[in-house]
């Protein structure tokens, strides 16, 4: 595929598909020159454990493109297509993730033509919207995708991590029991309680549960029967996939990290979870799925994942070093509530997340793209996100 950029940029580029025999080297010299940053202070590196394309893998329906000068790789971007609910209806969205174009090609157009092709690849898939997911500060993806391609921010999720406290397990309470579903009871259930409440509720749960990424689902009751509430969460491993870095951290931070290397089994006797070492590469267990009915179901949430605490905790490997959640922001009702029942560290979190959604081919279906924008934002306080895993 050649560009019609060329007035943008003085050489010609090139936009083919990646080649992992060809291009893998280049493409990890791409990710790294353009690690980003959480905010002005914390650096964030993605190690993919050699495989670029980890984080798409795992998807029904994938590609990543690649920009090309000369025999050079200055950009790449990654997407996938999959079948999920929103609004109620069954639609195709492809999802936008691994935009980079190295620092010296910038401002050029290069970005701009990558995520155009890849909606081209997304149409060409039957995809009804593209969506992709950025932090609010950063201008240059806003800058690109809101503010160049019209795409429009409907959620403003909250990621929540809790450290693992190695060998340290939290005792449960004594009226909670907790049991392991088995896929076809976990898809039942998210069919049956989720669907429904939920926006992105993914078609293809099943093949997300049967994954081998997938570690299970836990239901979380009271022993008594007369409280009508329960909870359910599923777990994915995501330390299979790739793994992260702190480079660069805010001073409180850094000073956190010196007190707990040297307190630690101090700060561990005395039952007190203390930060684990994050600037060596770590993995993490993803929550996702995570739902609760009832008037009591908030204790049955913290239970699931203390749960899945303990379960890091006592990993032979140590490999999986937080536990995170992504919920809807502060808007939500429901999410609201669950984020006050799911243990996190304020500090270790992240509330600037932002998912941003475009039509790709259902004008005639929206009436102009002021209706679309409306419904965007009319959705925010009747549903929760289902985050998909295989996003993350
Ligand atoms: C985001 C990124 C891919 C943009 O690539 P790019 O090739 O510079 O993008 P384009 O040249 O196509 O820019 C298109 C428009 O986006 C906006 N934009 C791009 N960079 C911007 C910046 N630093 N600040 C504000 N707006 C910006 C502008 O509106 C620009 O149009 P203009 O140059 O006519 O003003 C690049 O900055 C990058 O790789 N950043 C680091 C990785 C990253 O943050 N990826 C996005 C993750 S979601």
């Amino acid at each position: 595929m050649l560009g019609q950029w060329e007035e943008e940029v003085d050489e010609e580029v090139m936009i083919r598909c990646y080649d992992e025999r060809r291009d893998r080297i280049q493409m990890e010299r791409v990710e790294k020159s353009c690690e980003i940053g959480h905010d002005d202070q914390t650096l964030l590196s993605t190690d993919s454990l050699g495989d670029p394309i980890c984080r798409i893998r795992n998807s029904p329906l994938f590609t990543m493109l690649v920009a090309e000068v000369g025999n050079k790789l200055v950009g790449s971007i990654q997407g996938s297509v999959k079948p999920v609910e929103y609004h109620g209806k069954s639609v195709r969205v492809g999802y936008v993730l691994g935009l980079r174009v190295v620092s010296r090609y910038r401002r050029r157009g290069i970005g701009s033509i990558l995520v155009r092709k890849l909606e081209e690849w997304f149409v060409s898939h039957n995809a009804d919207y593209a969506y992709m997911a950025t932090e609010k500060d950063n201008e240059a993806s806003l800058g690109l995708f809101v503010g160049k391609l019209s795409y429009v921010v409907f959620r403003n999720p909250t990621i929540l991590v809790n450290p693992v406290n190695p060998g340290r397990s939290s005792k449960l309470p004594s009226d909670i029991g907790i049991r392991m579903l088995k896929v076809k009871e976990a898809e039942s259930l998210y069919r049956r309680h989720v669907v429904a409440t939920t926006e992105f509720f993914p078609d293809d749960i099943d093949r997300i549960l049967r994954n081998k990424l997938s570690v299970g689902t836990w239901a979380a009751y009271y022993k008594d029967d007369n409280i009508g509430s329960w909870a359910m969460l599923s777990v994915w491993d995501s330390s299979k996939v790739f793994k992260l870095t702190i480079k660069k951290a805010p001073l409180s931070y850094l000073l956190l990290t010196k007190v707990s290397n040297l307190f630690g089994k101090l700060l561990s006797l005395l039952g007190i979870t203390s930060l684990p070492d994050l600037f060596t590469p770590f993995g993490f267990y993803f929550l996702y799925g995570v739902y609760a009915e009832g008037p009591l179901s908030g204790k049955l949430v913290r239970a699931l994942c203390e749960h899945v605490h303990n379960m890091s905790a006592s990993d032979d490997d140590g490999a999986r070093k937080v536990v995170v959640v992504e919920v809807d922001g502060g808007s939500n009702g429901d999410d609201d509530a669950l984020s006050r029942c799911i243990p996190h560290w304020k500090m270790l979190s992240c509330e600037d997340d932002m998912w941003c959604i475009k039509p790709l081919q259902c004008e005639e279906k929206m009436n102009g793209f002021s209706e679309f924008s409306n419904m965007c934002l009319r959705s925010k306080p009747r549903s929760s996100l289902f985050v998909d895993p295989r996003d993350v």
